[in-house]
């Protein structure tokens, strides 16, 4: 925070709830997901003290790893990880010492017996909580779940949870079955659907912002807001995830879930308390809200690409069909964009403009709430015409709130031009919170389910996305776009007809 300024006087760190005792079950805990990310993010909340001084760390896994072979392999993953710096190996083995292994295949009923046993001793007989985090395949999550719930392993008590990452199903219907078996074992106040757009700073900021300044709120509706846009932009391609691409693409992959997230943050209502109950209500009700579209009207109402091979950033890539373990007829798409509705007194008629996709020409999420054009003549310019005020959230990589205005040129007769106001976070915060990763897997250890998915909102969805995957799936017919390019030519076009253009660049 730059010198000078304050916060609210409160105390910040007591904002959190603490982290009691307990039992972390990793299934996969040896696999890549793991090893890369969960661990070492695990060790980082330990580093910071973040961590009860009884905890215990589960890898179960059909590896064959002893305790030792396994603390070896997690040594080693964290000191290769980005995430933690270059701790001391006191603290390493420190943090080693509350892990051990446990072996097992998923489809084995007495491996989940054998892991059983270890959770009861190393929780004294459950008397602390004991979470499970499923860091495997969604194909995996059944089955797993299916074996928890016929074991003994606890699963009842307020204190046992379990935390699945998103996809939630690859549809509506298997959505349903995948949260029937859920509930055989857990009840929804014990499940922790993480998407991580969830967890980020900028996109939490969205309620703050919107219900924190009086300002913006009574312009936030169809009075005042011409239209609004949401880009979420990568330049990578699918790299090694080529074999999970091709049953997922762009749609299931970005827009199902992080992009609705973001979208039902930006229109929902104020819900009358910051809990997890009330917050998700409002979410909820905006993705209920959303116009459906039917699947023959798919294609009048969005775009999907995928990218050919060419040059980027000064290097040469692949096209998406090029990719290890991609089909090389697919036309699975790797680019989407759509015009939505939501038809609601609030924003009836104001139209949301949705884009997403890999290989573009930089990374980028954003969203742009576009203002209505001044009706006054007395600014019209011969030259080019006026452009409307626009505030523009920046979710990443920079994280920054800027607000465009027209300001008179000077010495021109009525002459307009765009100036910026911008509000950077690094300007004022210190660039050491966490992860939203970190934040999410937090607010498991304290029960916290505020920026978990609900059921009814996975439902909701995916009944909202289901017929643009079919159709686009079924048409075959995604246009391709050279890497580095904003989609295909198609998107430009699409958003042409309405008077209209992307506002990211
Ligand atoms: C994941 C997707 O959920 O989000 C990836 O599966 C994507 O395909 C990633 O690359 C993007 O996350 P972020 O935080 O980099 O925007």
């Amino acid at each position: 925070m730059s010198e000078g300024q304050q916060l609210q006087q409160c105390d910040i760190s007591s904002d959190f709830a603490h982290i009691t005792d307990f039992v972390f079950v990793i299934f996969g805990g040896a696999g890549d997901l793991s090893l890369r990310k969960l661990l070492p993010t695990l060790f980082s909340m330990h580093l910071r003290g973040n961590l009860p001084d009884n905890f215990e760390i589960i890898g179960f896994g059909r590896q064959n790893l002893t305790d030792e072979t396994y603390r070896k392999l997690v040594k080693e993953s964290i000191e290769a990880s980005d995430e933690v710096g270059t701790p001391e190996t006191q603290h390493i083995e420190d943090f080693l010492s509350h892990l051990s292994f446990s072996y097992g295949h998923f489809e084995q009923e007495e491996h989940y017996n054998q892991l059983e046993q270890l959770v009861r001793e190393k929780s004294n007989e459950y008397k602390v909580d004991v979470l499970y985090y499923l860091s495997i395949p969604s194909t995996l999550y059944q089955q797993v779940i299916s074996q928890i719930a016929d074991s003994e392993l606890p699963t009842a008590g307020e204190g046992s949870r379990i935390i699945i990452e998103k996809p939630f199903g690859k549809n509506l219907a298997t959505a349903l079955e995948l949260n029937r078996t859920v509930n055989r074992a857990f009840r929804e106040d014990q499940v922790f659907r993480m998407d991580h757009y969830l967890g980020k700073e900028t996109v939490q900021n969205i309620i703050f912002f919107r219900f924190a300044n009086s300002v913006f709120e009574p312009l936030w509706n169809s009075n005042f807001i011409d239209s609004v846009q949401i880009t979420v932009a990568e330049d990578i391609g699918v790299s090694r995830r080529g074999r999970f691409y091709e049953k997922t693409g762009v749609i299931r992959d970005i827009f199902q879930n992080h992009m609705l997230q973001v979208l039902a943050l930006i229109a929902m209502e104020p819900p009358a308390e910051f809990n997890s109950k009330q917050v998700r209500d409002e979410k909820v009700k905006v993705m209920r809200s959303l116009r459906p579209t039917a699947y023959q009207n798919v294609g009048d109402v969005s775009v999907a690409g995928q990218y050919s091979g060419g040059e980027l950033h000064g290097e040469q890539v692949k096209s998406y069909r090029e990719e290890v373990n991609v089909d090389p007829e697919s036309t699975m798409p790797t680019y989407f964009a759509a015009k939505l509705h939501i038809d609601n007194w609030r924003w009836a008629g104001v139209p949301f403009y949705v884009r997403t996709g890999k290989r573009l020409p930089r990374r980028v999420t954003e969203v742009v709430i576009r203002f209505r054009q001044p009706p006054l003549k007395l600014f019209r310019d011969d030259c080019k015409p006026l452009d409307a005020s626009r505030l523009v959230l920046t979710i990443q990589p920079e994280e920054k709130i800027s607000f465009l205005l027209g300001v008179k040129y000077p010495e021109s007769s009525n002459l307009i031009v765009p100036v910026n106001m911008d509000f950077k976070y690094s300007d004022y915060f210190d660039r050491t919170y966490v992860s939203a990763y970190e934040r999410l897997l937090r607010d498991c250890l304290t029960g916290d389910q505020s920026l978990f998915v609900r059921q009814d909102g996975v439902e909701a969805a995916w009944e909202f996305a289901d017929p643009f995957v079919s159709w686009w799936e079924d048409c075959e017919c995604a246009e391709f776009y050279p890497p580095g390019n904003w989609g295909p030519q198609g998107a430009e076009d699409f958003i042409k007809r309405d008077g209209r253009s992307w506002a990211t660049e």
